[in-house]
Parts: C-alpha cells; structure tokens; sequence
C-alpha cells in the first residue's frame, strides 16, 4: 500500500545551515527596486505568520482540453499514450495543459540527447511554488521520495485558498510526495535528483512575483543544490532562453557543478516569450 502523502510544515529551522556556503555577494538595487522589494516583505512576512490554510484545493476537472491546434493535440496524444496519464480528469484548462508542457520538455529533453532517466531516487523539486507539476514530476522520475521545497508557503490566492492548500491538493493521491516550506538555502539532504524549474539568477523576476529581494540569494542557493546533491546525482534545471541560462550556468559552474549537457525546446507546447532551456549537472 503506498503511503499516504501530505503537505508538511518542514520549517527552514529543522535544518539549521552550517556555515559552510558561499558567502552571500552584495547585490546591488535601485531605490524603486528596494522599495518594492520592502512591500513585499510585508506581505511575505504577514502571510507566513498568518499562515492561512482552509483545506486542500482541488481544481474542478476540464474534462476535455479545447482550443488545441492539431500538432498540440497530436503531441498530447503521444504523451498520454507514453505515459499513461491525463492530467484533463484532474485538473482544470489551464494546469493540464502546463503539465502536458512540462511532461514534453522532460521527455524531449532526455529522449532527444538519449539520456538514462534517473528512476527510484530521491528527488527534490527547488521552488516549486504550489507544486502544480508534482504529477508530472512523479510520473517521470518515479521517485522513491518527492519533496517540492518553497520558501513562500502561504500565499493567499483569490479563491480564499493559500499555496498550502493548493500544494496539498496537488500532492493529496501522490505516493510518498510532500511540500516543504523552507528556504533552500538552508536545508540539508543528500538526494539523487534536484530539479529546479526557472529559479531566479537576476532581481527582476523576484519583484514581478511579489518576492522581497530578502530571498534572492543565487550563490547560497546553488552552493546548497551542488552540496545536497548525493554523489552520482543529477541536477536537471530549466531556465527561460539562452540569456537566462546561461547567467544560471555560471553560478553552477562557480559552485562546482559540472555540465552534462544543454538542450533547447524547439517548439514548446505552450509558446512562451524565451524558448525553455534544459541543463544536466553532477556535483
Ligand atoms: C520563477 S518561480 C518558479 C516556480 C515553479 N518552479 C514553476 O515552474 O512554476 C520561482 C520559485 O522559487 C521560489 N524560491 C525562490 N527562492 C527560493 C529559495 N531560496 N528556496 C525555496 N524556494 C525559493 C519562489 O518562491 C518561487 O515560487
């Protein structure tokens, strides 16, 4: 009988940091950037100390996904057929298709460079958000363990439901799968895959999520990744274009993480203004 999975508060204290990464640079802001960041910072810290849960949320399922061109529709056939899921009976319009997004890229990524997909580890997901993809994760990693880490747990949606709530719903069936509130930086494991889909690596992206610059830290969070990685591990990033990617490469490179490979979407599912770009690395 597999396990029955929960969201659990794993608070970053759990796993107090040893003072053994990367010092944290200066980074430098604009004061219209260190004001927004300091707004965020209210309600980052009032929501974590709130921290507003309801019951686990559940999206109304689509049933049937509409407005599809034929090459989308063909390409989600495949993937249906491959894996054996349809994420349409669980979830709304908009999340399926996501899912079918992120499924593709995995599948074309490892297919396409004639990878040997890692299976039956451990696996962790770095800021994960509500963890909307954890089905996707766990159907191609079909992990031993899957933990999505964010260090944002509490943010309140419009529907009255917090990111906990959500996570909760999307892991809720998910053998052996869980959320974790926690800043990355400061956690310690040893596991044989990290996944981590658009981390930051610049300051404008944290503002445009409603972040405060408070938890922009990309050498800490690399430094964490290359140290938590089990030996023989795989760490698998995705990054927004080439630009993106390759600012994200050197932060892996100055931790010592080695490269495994680079692949590009050629035609995401989903259009996106920057094509997806996939990156393999070892400790
Ligand atoms: C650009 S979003 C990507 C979300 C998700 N991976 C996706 O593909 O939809 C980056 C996420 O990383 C989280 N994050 C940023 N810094 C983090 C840290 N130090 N530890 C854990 N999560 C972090 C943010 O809260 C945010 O949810």
């Amino acid at each position: 009988m597999p396990t029955t999975p929960s969201a659990a508060f794993h608070s970053s204290r759990e796993s107090p940091a040893p003072v053994t990464d990367l010092p944290s640079p200066t980074h430098h802001y604009s004061l219209g950037q260190r004001c927004r960041s300091l707004y965020h910072e209210l309600g980052y810290r009032l929501s974590e100390r709130v921290r507003w849960s309801r019951r686990p949320y559940h999206e109304v399922p689509v049933e049937r996904l509409t407005d599809l061109a034929s090459w989308q529709t063909a390409l989600i056939d495949r993937l249906q057929a491959r894996y054996e899921i349809r994420f349409e009976s669980r979830y709304g319009q908009h999340t399926s298709l996501a899912n079918y997004a992120y499924l593709d890229l995995l599948d074309q990524a490892w297919t396409s460079t004639g990878r040997t997909i890692p299976r039956s580890g451990l696996v962790t997901d770095v800021g994960c958000a509500n963890f909307w993809y954890a089905r996707t994760l766990h159907r191609f990693f079909r992990p031993a363990t899957l933990t999505g880490v964010d260090v944002e747990g509490f943010r309140l949606y419009p529907t009255g439901y917090s990111r906990y709530d959500a996570a909760a719903g999307y892991i809720a069936d998910l053998p052996h799968t869980s959320f974790a509130i926690a800043n990355y930086c400061e956690r310690n494991e040893q596991v044989d895959v990290i996944t981590a889909w658009f981390p930051f690596v610049t300051p404008a992206p944290v503002l445009a999520w409603r972040l405060p610059l408070t938890v922009f830290s990309p050498e800490r969070l690399f430094a964490r990744i290359a140290r938590n990685l089990a030996p023989g591990g795989t760490f698998v990033m995705v990054n927004q274009g080439t630009e993106e990617a390759a600012i994200a490469a050197d932060y892996c490179r100055r931790v010592g993480l080695h490269s495994q490979g680079e692949w590009m979407h050629p035609r995401p599912l989903r259009p996106r203004p920057h094509p997806p770009v996939a990156s393999w690395w070892t400790a």
